[in-house]
């Protein structure tokens, strides 16, 4: 996640292009440069979804038409999922590229309609990495395979997938609207931001402190966040149920 007051650099460092020069890419075009390195065509998935959130609204940058998009999550497990936001898969760095560049210009237009600064929303990138375990890939992830499979009961030959989930949050700025008399929608919109920003911050500090409890119900930014927090095991997501009240 990139924090800091607008004009800092966050979206220079997390979400530059960098077309022409490598050495200028960004954070997100750095790190799907590393999964795609890591990854093999014929039997990992790699699919990213890119969001907008302004206001506790999320929308897909991907696909503008897409706003007030629900928040899933999976009563069983606790994962966070938006079944309605466009999941893309990535062919290479360059369709990568791509896809952001597409995302920033949606971003922006969004950023126009709602009459504000991109420093006054959060931009959110998922990446979501697939692998079929069935298939064996090389001897270097032979063992480890193993050591899954007889952690798994059954063995009833379906296929197994194992799924990873990387999220980079360009966030919106932090500097403290409330305290300048802001007045009306800016008010409004610093509560939002303020909200966001606060409930992250405590998310944070309960995980440092090992607290039992991650506050993530809050707001839409650490739901969305969620299982990043560690929370979403079947344990521990039962003991959290309570918070249910919370929701909306
Ligand atoms: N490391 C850097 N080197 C050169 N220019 C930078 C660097 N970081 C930020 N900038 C420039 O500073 C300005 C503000 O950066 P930006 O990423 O938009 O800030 P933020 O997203 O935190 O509001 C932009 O014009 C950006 O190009
Ligand atoms: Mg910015």
């Amino acid at each position: 996640m990139a924090y800091g007051q607008t004009g800092t650099g966050k979206t220079y460092t997390v979400g530059k292009l960098g077309k022409d020069d490598a050495a200028e890419r960004g954070i997100m075009v750095r790190a799907l440069e590393d999964v795609l390195a890591s990854t093999m065509p014929g039997s990992d998935v790699v699919e990213v979804s890119y969001l907008h959130l302004y206001m506790e609204s999320i929308q897909d940058l991907l696909a503008p038409e897409k706003a007030s998009i629900p928040i899933n999550e999976d009563a069983r497990t606790g994962e966070v999922s938006l079944p309605d936001v466009s999941v893309v898969k990535v062919q290479d760095l360059n369709h990568f590229s791509d896809l952001l560049q597409i995302g920033e210009t949606n971003r922006h237009a969004a950023n126009t309609k709602q009459n504000t600064e991109s420093s006054r929303s959060h931009a959110i990138l998922m990446v979501h990495v697939r692998r079929s375990i069935n298939q064996k890939a090389g001897d270097e992830t032979a063992s480890q395979e193993k050591d899954v499979k007889s952690n798994l009961a059954g063995g009833n030959g379906l296929p197994r997938v194992r799924k990873s989930k990387l999220l980079v949050v360009d966030l919106a700025g932090s500097e403290r609207l409330d305290k300048s008399g802001s007045e009306g929608h800016l008010l409004e919109e610093a509560k939002f931001i303020n909200l966001s920003l606060t409930s992250l911050g405590k998310c944070i500090n309960a995980q440092a402190e090992n607290s039992p409890h991650i506050p993530t119900r809050d707001s839409k930014l650490t739901r969305l966040l969620r299982d990043s927090f560690g929370v979403s095991t079947a344990g521990k997501y039962s003991s959290r149920v309570g918070d249910a009240r919370h929701r909306k």
